[in-house]
């Protein structure tokens, strides 16, 4: 089991690994009327193709006796989707040619079965860097990964990566303020209790989506990332522009679990953060935090940077890795996703999900 580190490390080490496709972008517009808003994805994609993709996604994850029982419930929930996701969701079934039910039930679909790495780490020079990998048994996710620049008063109001067709972000930036990822803490079977829970609760995705639109700074995302009821266990990572500016928030529905800022004045230069509570041990089939940590031990906090970062997640990089993603909400313009290729058999050693 040993061999393999040096092996893929020295694979990652030469250009090949990063001739990755980058994301496309798509603008969307806050300041036209949320049923109109995602019509440029429309442009991007054949609806066909979005609605072939859509059923595949459900019909993988949500089981077929739940999805039967739900259509009616989910209708009817439509009524209870705060603004403004639910005309958002609307116009979207409407592009789709899709019913609302599919379209909602394709976004709760989407809430679950996210595995992740999230790095944030600080250089000796103070300044802050975040990273993610998006990990979903789902290839076609790879076609439908998107970095959107959402426009406020002909602006950019804030830059999210997500999913054509999902209203909610896992990654995002607000420009000079902040970073989030979203980790999924809870395996779920939570269908049951999703219809309940949406009636006080958000969905995490759009928690992120709220705070990037609203928080004034690091401070104001981390008190709002941390307080608000949510439908799901989560972990939340979040990075600022200042020293220190690094936290993970374990989430439980009902509020913080733990907070785990940057300590790097006790040589604590970076948080990793998986799918797993960070004082617990991982399971032993999954050595994703350890290799994390080992690559950004010998990395080093002088030479973290963007690139590295991108280095350490490629490292990481599993047989279902959909998309990486590195920021800095310092420099805005560096925020860059790309899309993993399936790879060959030596990705397929490095780990294998276990669910
Ligand atoms: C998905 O994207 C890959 C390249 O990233 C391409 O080869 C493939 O044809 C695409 N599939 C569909 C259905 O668009
Ligand atoms: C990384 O370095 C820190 C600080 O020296 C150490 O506590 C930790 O055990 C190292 N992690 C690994 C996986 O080697």
């Amino acid at each position: 089991m040993m061999l393999w580190v040096p092996l893929v490390f020295a694979l990652c080490s030469v250009p090949p690994c990063r001739t990755d496709p980058r994301a496309p972008e798509l603008t969307v517009s806050l300041d036209v009327p949320a049923e109109k808003r995602w019509a440029p994805l429309f442009q991007l994609y054949d609806a066909d193709f979005l609605r072939r993709a859509a059923a595949d996604v459900i019909d993988s994850t949500v089981p077929k006796w739940v999805h039967h029982a739900v259509i009616p419930i989910v209708e009817a929930l439509e009524k209870y989707i705060p603004p403004p996701y639910a005309q958002e969701i609307r116009g979207m079934a409407s592009f789709y040619s899709s019913s609302i039910a599919d379209v909602v039930m394709l976004n709760f679909a989407y809430e679950v079965s996210a595995f992740c790495t999230s790095v944030v780490a600080q250089d000796t020079k103070g300044n802050i860097y975040h990273g993610r990998n998006l990990d979903y048994p789902h290839d076609v996710l790879r076609n439908l990964t998107l970095d959107i620049n959402f426009m406020r008063n002909g602006k950019l109001a804030y830059r999210g990566t997500t999913f054509a067709g999902y209203v909610g972000v896992w990654t995002g930036q607000s420009n000079k303020k902040f970073t989030v990822t979203g980790d999924q803490r809870s395996k779920g079977h939570w269908w049951e209790n999703v219809i309940a829970a949406l009636m006080k609760s958000s969905p995490v995705s759009w928690l992120v989506r709220e705070t990037l639109s609203e928080a004034a700074d690091f401070q104001d995302a981390v008190m709002r990332l941390s307080a608000a009821p949510l439908i799901a266990d989560v972990y939340y990572i979040v990075g600022g522009i200042n020293p220190s500016e690094g936290v993970v928030i374990t989430r439980d529905r009902r509020g913080p679990s733990d907070i785990w800022p940057l300590d790097p004045l006790h040589g604590m230069w970076y948080r990793v953060e998986t799918n797993y509570d960070h004082w617990l041990p991982t399971p032993p089939q999954d050595h994703r935090r350890t290799v994390a940590e080992k690559t950004l031990n010998s990395t080093g906090q002088e030479h973290i940077n963007l690139d590295t970062l991108f280095k350490v997640l490629h490292l990481l990089h599993v047989k279902i890795t959909i998309y990486t993603t590195v920021m800095s909400a310092a420099a805005p313009e560096e925020y860059r996703t790309e899309l993993r290729k399936v790879r060959g058999i030596a990705y397929s050693m490095l780990w294998v999900y276990n669910p």
